[in-house]
């Protein structure tokens, strides 16, 4: 063994260890910048390996310096550009490209091998074929994810017929014919392999809907996980063996994680269609007709005599960007002796975390976040719950409504509390695009508005009365 070889090791089990790191501390927004960090440090460690121990045999470094520019390139600017609310998109597009990299180098190892006249074992081969064809599907259906959640595609209304199931099948069966094929040797199969898989991945993401997409999402980034692990095999790496593991069992409990809060199953995100096409659709407010609005300067007097206030953010405050107008408030609240919180639902926002990660961006305390089933006995004892551009999750319909197509969604009981301030700009639904009941409640007051308008509105009324002096 050389001792470029020995190197190569040391570095990959060290990545492993950092790699392991950073999925713990990827767990806790406190600890997840840092463990960002780790993760980028630990794939560095494991390219500087690789090269080192492989340098003799390249021979085209302008391959390789110039496409780890381009793609730093892109990555910085994506990461400056892309804003808050745009992420699960971006996501979708990034796990696209690691089932299209798996993709390509098992495509690469093969024709390579054939051009050289070389028969891979049984073992490369099998990955080949699973690398194709799991890259395969995970690079189009992420394409299409992204295109759904970017509002560029639509479902066409034959992809909603029972026939998809049938087509879909068809070419499933098309491609474990070819692959079991390309193991065998015919090399004809290859292409037909890659047709099949990449059709496979729009057939069976086109008909999901909207709703359900980041559930497809972090399946798709579970795809890709296991797709970089095949290719691990292929090429004989270990680290991306591991790491391609990790990445896929991740993937996997984040699914879980995200159908349970939604109280979907996996099955019926799969095969069910789309959600939003079975979901009424969005009316205006006119349904509505026992509604109690209030002014900032009511919302701040309650305020300033309550003891104990939740804060229940949604997707309307990453909308608003209110998240430091929010944080204001709340240390202004504090000062005057109020104790503040925020009720966190699993899947408020658009994608895993995503309230976590706008309220860590304000510098909110995370002791202060409290996750549903710690938060929601604690209601009845609440004198204020602020909804800030919430709806969906604090639906009580979602546990007294059977018909309700939010029922058995788990939700946050704001009702109980004494008040309930709920604001938004109109009594437009959320996502579900269903009517919430909760606004009609004797005691829950709308505030109309933009949540960072309102907030800064409610921030100057505290401050008017003589708060933070
Ligand atoms: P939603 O139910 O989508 O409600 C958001 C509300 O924000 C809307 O009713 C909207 O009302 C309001 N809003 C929008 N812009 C605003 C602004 N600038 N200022 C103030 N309010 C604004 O959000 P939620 O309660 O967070 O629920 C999340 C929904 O997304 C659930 O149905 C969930 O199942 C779904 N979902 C979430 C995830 C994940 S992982 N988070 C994944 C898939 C689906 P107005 O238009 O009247 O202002």
């Amino acid at each position: 063994m050389s001792f470029a070889h020995l190197f190569q090791g040391v570095l990959d089990l060290l990545a492993v260890a950092l790699l392991a790191l950073s999925i713990k501390g990827l767990s806790r927004v406190r600890s997840a910048r840092t463990a960002n960090q780790l993760a980028a440090l630990a794939m560095g460690l494991a390219v500087v390996g690789l090269l080192i121990n492989a340098q003799p045999t390249i021979a085209a470094w302008i391959w390789i310096a110039g496409g780890a520019a381009v793609g730093g390139l892109l990555g910085a600017f994506t990461a400056r550009l892309v804003p808050m609310t745009a992420m699960p998109e971006t996501v979708a597009f990034f796990n696209g490209c690691g089932g299209l990299s798996s993709l390509l180098v098992a495509l690469g190892v093969i024709l390579g091998a054939r051009g050289d006249g070389i028969t891979p074992s049984l073992l490369v081969l099998i990955s080949i074929a699973f690398s194709i064809s799991v890259g395969a599907i995970t690079a189009t259906g992420s394409v299409v994810a992204m295109g759904k959640l970017q509002g560029w595609l639509a479902t066409p209304g034959w992809m909603l017929s029972r026939w998809r199931h049938g087509q879909n099948i068809a070419l499933a069966t098309v491609a474990l014919v070819s692959a079991v094929l390309t193991v065998n040797g015919f090399g004809e199969a290859l292409w037909p392999l890659v047709l099949s898989a990449s059709l496979l991945g729009v057939g069976l993401t086109l008909p999901i809907g909207g709703a359900d997409m980041p559930v497809v999402i972090s399946l798709l980034n579970s795809y890709s996980g296991v797709a970089a692990a095949a290719a691990g095999f292929v090429v004989g790496q270990q680290l991306l063996i591991v790491a391609g593991a990790m990445v896929g069992a991740a993937g996997l409990i984040l699914t879980q994680v995200m159908c349970t809060g939604m109280n979907r199953s996996l099955p019926a995100v799969l095969f069910g269609g789309a959600l939003g096409s079975q979901l009424p659709a969005a009316q205006g407010g006119s349904e509505y007709t026992n509604i109690t609005s209030c002014s900032a300067e009511e919302c701040a007097l309650t305020l300033e005599a309550a003891e104990r206030v939740v804060i229940v953010p949604g997707y309307g405050l990453a909308v608003a960007q209110a998240q430091h107008t929010l944080s204001e408030v709340a240390r202004l609240l504090e000062s005057h002796g109020a104790q503040v919180t925020y009720a966190i639902h699993p899947v408020a926002g658009r994608m895993p975390g995503h309230m976590n990660v706008l309220l860590a961006e304000a510098d909110v305390p995370y002791e202060q976040l409290k996750e549903m089933d710690v938060i929601n006995p604690e209601f009845p004892g609440t004198d204020v719950v602020l909804v800030l551009g919430a709806n969906d999750v604090v639906n009580p319909q979602a546990k007294s409504d059977p018909d309700s197509p939010l029922y058995g969604m788990p939700v946050l009981n704001v009702q109980e509390a004494r008040t309930v301030f709920v604001v938004k700009r109109s009594l437009g639904t959320g996502y579900s695009g269903i009517k919430n009941d909760l606004f009609e409640r004797p005691n829950t007051s709308m505030l109309f508005g933009d949540a960072k308008q309102m907030l800064s509105n409610v921030l100057g009324e505290l401050k008017a009365l003589g708060l933070g002096k």
